[in-house]
């Protein structure tokens, strides 16, 4: 269940992106790095996720681009150079809180019976805007 729920949010993060992700230079390069494995679950291919471990390689790198279009991000504003799997930065850290976020909020929609949208659901840019600090721009 809670699998399935984390998944489904990765999923509704992909519908918000739009273009190809192979846009992204880097992740050109990691496609590259991984052909063959592409379609296998990113647990198996990557080497420190905890929550997105059964989204396929290319729906993780998918959801990536997802997060610097919501956040008005690069990459490195998470990640360390070419350490992708690195843990350093404070940002991929709360990225990974923020999921765990989302997936209740989501769960806490699901519940709702007065809304009229039976889809109903938060994505990060629901909050984010393109923007790190979801004030922003407000004030
Ligand atoms: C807002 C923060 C954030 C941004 C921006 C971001 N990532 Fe990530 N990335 C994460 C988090 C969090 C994880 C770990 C997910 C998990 O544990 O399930 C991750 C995991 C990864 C992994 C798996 C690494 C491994 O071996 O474990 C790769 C590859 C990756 N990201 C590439 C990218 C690329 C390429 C971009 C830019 C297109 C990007 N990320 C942008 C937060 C971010
Ligand atoms: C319900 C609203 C909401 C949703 C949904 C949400 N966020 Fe956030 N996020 C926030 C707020 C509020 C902050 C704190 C901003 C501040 O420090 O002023 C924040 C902070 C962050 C930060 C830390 C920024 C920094 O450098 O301090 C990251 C990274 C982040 N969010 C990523 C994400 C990602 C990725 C998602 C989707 C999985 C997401 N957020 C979904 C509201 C949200």
């Amino acid at each position: 269940m809670r699998r399935a729920t984390i998944t489904l949010i990765a999923a509704t993060l992909l519908c918000a992106t739009g273009a190809a992700p192979q846009e992204d230079p880097d992740i050109a390069a990691i496609l590259k790095q991984i052909k063959g494995k592409e379609d296998r679950p990113a647990s198996e291919v990557f080497h420190n996720v905890k929550l997105l471990q059964d989204l396929s390689a290319t729906r993780l790198l998918r959801t990536m681009d997802g997060f610097n279009r919501a956040l008005g991000t690069s990459c490195d504003y998470c990640h360390v150079d070419d350490r992708w799997e690195a843990d350093d930065k404070r940002p991929k850290r709360a990225a990974r809180e923020m999921l765990v976020m989302t997936r209740g909020i989501n769960e806490q929609l699901g519940k709702m019976t007065e809304i009229d949208e039976s889809e109903a659901s938060v994505q990060c840019v629901t909050c984010h805007r393109a923007h790190v600090k979801p004030a922003e721009g407000i004030r």
